[in-house]
């Protein structure tokens, strides 16, 4: 493909699907289409090469923003969304008009353009809290909290969109992401900025729910493996291979940053909080793909980026996110346990 959509490309995982494509695909253009809501940050495409990347600040629930952003690309990769499961507990507006109208502006707008290939970005908490084993493409789909119930059902816009007018649609559903660039209201960022300052790392319930952990970069290479190789009409799993509870990974931060384990709080849990997720990726890595981050290894190499580049998390901190940050934990924080 010679030039590519990728909306959503400032924020976390939609910037560094833009730096790999750059780096593996060094005759395609990327256009990024992007909203700059709270979590999206230009800083995260610093330094790539502006002549290969258009910019187009916009909203893909915005008929003409998308318009324009499709014009002469031959594929799209679909990021764009609102993506913290506990701010969709405080409201879920924005998480229905992004994470399912948004997908209904796309796929319309993109209905005229004759495009090879569009993905939609999904994932793993589609299938809901998973008890035994691991999901599969054709498991039942049981999302439990708005979040997951808006990415739900922005996948069944794109497949009947696929069915009824046989658009090129391929979703992929990833597990939890991290590395580099990921904004601080998530689990590993918040609680490594907050270590780093010997702030209490605010732990939900008995810190026994189980996330399976992708390094940003497999992620964004199974992405890329199943736009270019899925077929059409498919859903792929991309799974980490790494479940751990949460417990255990806050001990592995802390320990990596030399600090006491008295800084976890035990706090009061998030409501509907799904106990475990769990994937299997065998469709996907018969396409080629497989995880190539060791856990131990990218856990080291994501605290270290925090440590060395401060510059990126600390104006976010110290930003809106410290009206949010009070707001959603100083309670709880004052009624916690510590251990
Ligand atoms: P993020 O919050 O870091 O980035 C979202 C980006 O979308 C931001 O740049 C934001 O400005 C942009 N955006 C939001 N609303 C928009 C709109 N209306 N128009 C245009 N741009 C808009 O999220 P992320 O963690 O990078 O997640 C990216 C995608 O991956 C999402 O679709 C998410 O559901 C999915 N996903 C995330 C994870 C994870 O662990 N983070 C795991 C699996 C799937
Ligand atoms: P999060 O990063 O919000 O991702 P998701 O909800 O999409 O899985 O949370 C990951 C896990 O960490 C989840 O089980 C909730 C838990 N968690 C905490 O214990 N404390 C926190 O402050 C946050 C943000 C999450």
């Amino acid at each position: 493909m010679q030039k590519i959509l990728v909306t959503g490309g400032a924020g976390f995982i939609g910037s560094c699907f833009v730096r790999t494509q750059l780096r593996n695909y060094p005759d395609q253009h990327v256009v990024v289409l992007d909203k700059l809501t709270y979590s999206g940050n230009l800083d995260n495409l610093k330094g790539l090469d502006e002549t290969r990347i258009s910019f187009i600040r916009g909203d893909v629930n915005n008929p003409e923003h998308v318009r324009h952003a499709l014009e002469g690309c031959d594929g799209a990769v679909h990021f764009a969304a609102e993506s913290h499961v506990d701010r969709s507990l405080s409201g879920a507006s924005d998480f229905i008009a992004t994470n399912v109208g948004g997908v209904n502006t796309l796929l319309s707008q993109a209905r005229a353009m004759n495009l090879e290939r569009i993905l939609l970005v999904s994932t793993d908490e589609v299938y809901g809290s998973v008890t035994d084993g691991s999901s599969k493409e054709d498991s039942p789909i049981l999302p439990r909290n708005p979040y997951s119930a808006s990415k739900a059902s922005g996948e069944l816009i794109g497949l009947s969109y696929f069915e009824s007018f046989c658009m090129p649609v391929i979703i992929t559903r990833g597990s939890n992401t991290y590395g580099p660039y990921q904004y601080p209201e998530k689990v590993l960022p918040l609680f490594i900025s907050n270590a780093i300052d010997n702030e209490p790392l605010p732990l939900y319930g008995d810190g026994r729910n189980v996330r399976d952990w992708l390094f940003v970069e497999d992620h964004c290479a199974g992405i890329d493996c199943a736009f270019r190789k899925g077929t059409p009409g498919e859903a792929y799993n991309i799974a980490g291979e790494n479940e751990r509870e949460n417990i255990t990974l806050t001990r592995k931060v802390l320990s990596l940053l030399n600090r006491p384990d008295t800084l976890i709080r035990y706090i009061e849990d998030r409501t509907g909080h799904d106990r475990r997720y769990s994937i299997d990726s065998t469709k996907l890595k018969a396409l080629g793909w497989e995880p190539k981050m060791n856990f131990d290894e990218g856990i080291a190499f994501t605290v270290k980026w925090y440590q060395e580049n401060e510059w990126w998390w600390r104006k976010i901190k110290s930003g809106e996110f410290k009206a949010y940050y009070e707001e959603h934990y100083r309670e709880r924080l004052d009624k916690s346990q510590g251990i």
